[in-house]
């Protein structure tokens, strides 16, 4: 244990504390001496000093203390304060089952501290001739609203020892210190978020060593000391997110072996080494995005074999991603990748709005949900063998063009290849995607396809085709044979009047013969060539005959046009269905993201 040589002030200790003979264990009684000088120094400024003396033997509990540097520094500016009694809850708060909801405290001089003095209740007892004395507030919980403490009060957890759960958020805080904590080893859930606190300095939380939650997001946190956490060995949430973070000091979260969910989304970081989480065995989730990360340590989040998600979305700088991980999600949209390699087993991955060129997993056959969404990938290679996969989004990769050959996706239900430069479907891609249901070609290039292929996909209920380069002949063919058909959903194309081809069942289409007739064609109306321009494929728009062309075109558009205008009311009322279940959806995910800020 610790060894106190206490020189001439024991007097004022005794006069300062000689009221509260309430001492339970060693450890409060060391706390509170030092808590003692804090306060007895600002009274009484004299010379004398009181002498802190380690013993050599104390082995693991020093380790829990504050360092001397520490403890001088911040009793130095709390010996600057004026400390102002709180004296009783009842007015302020609302108490109620081990909760008190307080409001209108207010300490917003930033040399005032509030310091927690609670009268200790006297009742006249049931005999009606003597007094007793009533136990201490058993408050579980306190949540303070309206209420300023640019400094965190002293005290709190000495008078409400069973404290809990903490709720002092948006309380204009800019400074806590370690003293603040003492007696608070009951403390499990802290939220001090939606403050203005600054730094955190060493070992700043040491008497809190029970805390599960700690809510420190939105502040303006710019410095932490490398041992700001030390001592949180049972610490299982963290959000660090919304402050100023420019860097983390090594080993800062080295004691939180317990840690599963770590936030520090939308600060100003550059930079995760592979050592910063290797003690973090128990990750499950790592939220990092909205930063400026530049580069991310291969083995960073290699220590943590049950992620569950690792988040490093919205950093601009990141080019690169090299990643030695096992998780469930990895989201890494909207940086600047444009090189991802992946050692280890991922299930869900989005990497959309990136510049992605290079990719490859290591086990793909992992894979259940790839979005690829707008980068710049001219080839699909790694993902030849992917078994599991179940949702493929290449959407805006106009560079494609091919998909692997021969490929085996056997449990892919949904694929959105739209504006990947496609020019055609190939029989062997079909063939081995039994399970499809949802195949998104729209804004491609496709003229033709043969609706024979489609026999494989027994399970297709949707086929996005609009905005292509459409041979009417083939067209025809597709919407008999397959859609409508099969009763397959599609979305019509935008009507355009200048539009010189035709619309079949709304989608887009030019009249063109098979290639062997081709070689006869001879004269171009002037109508004609007008459309080769603009669907830049001159060759196959040319007819011998241009006004019979004209007139069977005619036809198809009047017979269109009825069609269309039924699809219409039908196409209105799905989105009127769609808006609904949108709207479902929100509140049902605005719901969601409460329960998780309330925790
Ligand atoms: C907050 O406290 C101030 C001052 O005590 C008071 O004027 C104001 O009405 C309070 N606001 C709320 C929302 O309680
Ligand atoms: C990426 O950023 C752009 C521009 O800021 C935005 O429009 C887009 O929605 C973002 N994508 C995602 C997936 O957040
Ligand atoms: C594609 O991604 C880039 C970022 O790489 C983004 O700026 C752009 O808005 C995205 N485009 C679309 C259509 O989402
Ligand atoms: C199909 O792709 C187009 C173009 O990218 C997109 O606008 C549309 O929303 C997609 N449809 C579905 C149902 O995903
Ligand atoms: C579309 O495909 C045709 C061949 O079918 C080709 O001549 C044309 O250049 C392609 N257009 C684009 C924009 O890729
Ligand atoms: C609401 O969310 C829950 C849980 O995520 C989900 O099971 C449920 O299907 C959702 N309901 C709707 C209407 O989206």
């Amino acid at each position: 244990m610790i060894a106190f040589s206490v020189a001439s002030e024991t007097r004022c200790l005794k006069h300062a504390y000689a009221m509260k003979a309430r001492l339970r264990i060693a450890v409060h009684l060391i706390v509170l001496l030092l808590l003692a000088v804090a306060t007895t120094q600002a009274r009484n400024q004299d010379d004398n000093e009181l002498e802190v003396v380690l013993d050599d033997n104390a082995g693991k509990e020093t380790e829990q203390y504050p360092t001397e540097a520490t403890s001088e520094a911040s009793t130095e500016r709390v010996n600057k304060m004026r400390l102002v009694n709180i004296m009783s809850l009842q007015e302020y708060c609302e108490i109620k089952q081990g909760k008190a909801l307080c409001k209108g405290f207010h300490f917003d001089d930033p040399e005032e501290l509030g310091f927690f003095d609670l009268a200790t209740q006297v009742r006249i007892a049931s005999d009606g001739a003597t007094y007793e004395l009533g136990a201490k507030q058993p408050l579980s919980t306190l949540i303070m609203e309206n209420s300023t403490f640019v400094n965190f009060p002293l005290h709190l957890f000495y008078e409400l020892p069973l404290l809990s759960e903490l709720d002092m958020r948006h309380c204009r805080m800019q400074h806590v210190s370690w003293e603040c904590f003492v007696a608070a080893d009951k403390l499990k859930i802290m939220l001090i978020s939606d403050n203005a606190i600054t730094e955190l300095e060493e070992r700043v939380f040491t008497y809190a060593s029970g805390l599960e939650f700690l809510f420190l997001n939105n502040n303006q946190l710019n410095r932490l000391h490398a041992d700001a956490f030390k001592g949180l060995r049972q610490l299982r949430h963290l959000d660090l997110s919304g402050n100023q973070l420019e860097e983390l000091p090594e080993g800062l979260f080295a004691d939180l072996r317990m840690l599963h969910h770590l936030t520090i989304a939308d600060n100003r970081l550059r930079f995760i080494s592979s050592e910063m989480l290797a003690q973090n065995e128990r990750l499950q989730t790592v939220i990092l995005q909205g930063n400026q990360l530049r580069q991310l340590g291969e083995y960073a989040f290699s220590s943590a074999p049950q992620l569950l998600a690792l988040d490093v979305s919205h950093n601009e700088p990141l080019e690169v991603l090299v990643l030695n991980l096992n998780a469930g999600h990895l989201l890494a949209c909207n940086c600047s990748l444009h090189r991802v390699n992946i050692f280890g087993a991922v299930t869900n991955v989005d990497l959309g709005d990136n510049r992605v060129q290079e990719l490859y997993f290591s086990a793909s056959e992992a894979l259940e949900d790839l979005v690829l969404r707008n980068n710049s990938l001219v080839q699909l290679a790694t993902l030849s063998q992917v078994p599991r996969l179940r949702r493929l989004n290449v959407a805006n990769n106009p560079k494609l063009r091919e998909l692997p050959s021969e490929w085996e996706t056997p449990q892919l239900e949904r694929l959105d290849l739209s504006n990947t430069g496609l020019e055609q479907l190939p029989h062997a891609v079909l063939r081995g995607m039994p399970q499809l249901r949802k195949l998104n070609v729209s804004v491609n290039n496709i003229s033709e396809i043969n609706p024979q292929d489609f026999q494989y996909l027994s399970q297709l209920t949707h086929f996005f085709i609009q905005a292509n380069n459409w041979n009417c002949y083939n067209l025809k063919m597709v919407m008999d044979m397959l859609i409508l058909e099969h009763g397959i959903t599609y979305v019509p194309d935008r009507v355009d009047a200048e539009f010189p081809g035709s619309y079949i069942n709304g989608i887009a289409c030019m009249y063109r013969l098979p290639e062997r007739e081709q070689l006869q064609v001879e004269s171009i109306s002037d109508d004609l060539s007008l459309a080769s321009s603009v669907s830049s494929s001159s060759a196959s728009m040319e007819y011998r005959e241009p006004s019979e062309v004209e007139k069977l075109r005619k036809e198809f558009k009047s017979v269109v046009q009825h069609m269309e205008s039924k699809f219409d009311s039908v196409y209105a009322q799905l989105n009127n269905l769609n808006a609904k279940m949108r709207s479902l959806e929100q509140i049902n995910s605005t719901l969601w993201s409460q329960m998780t800020i309330t925790v």
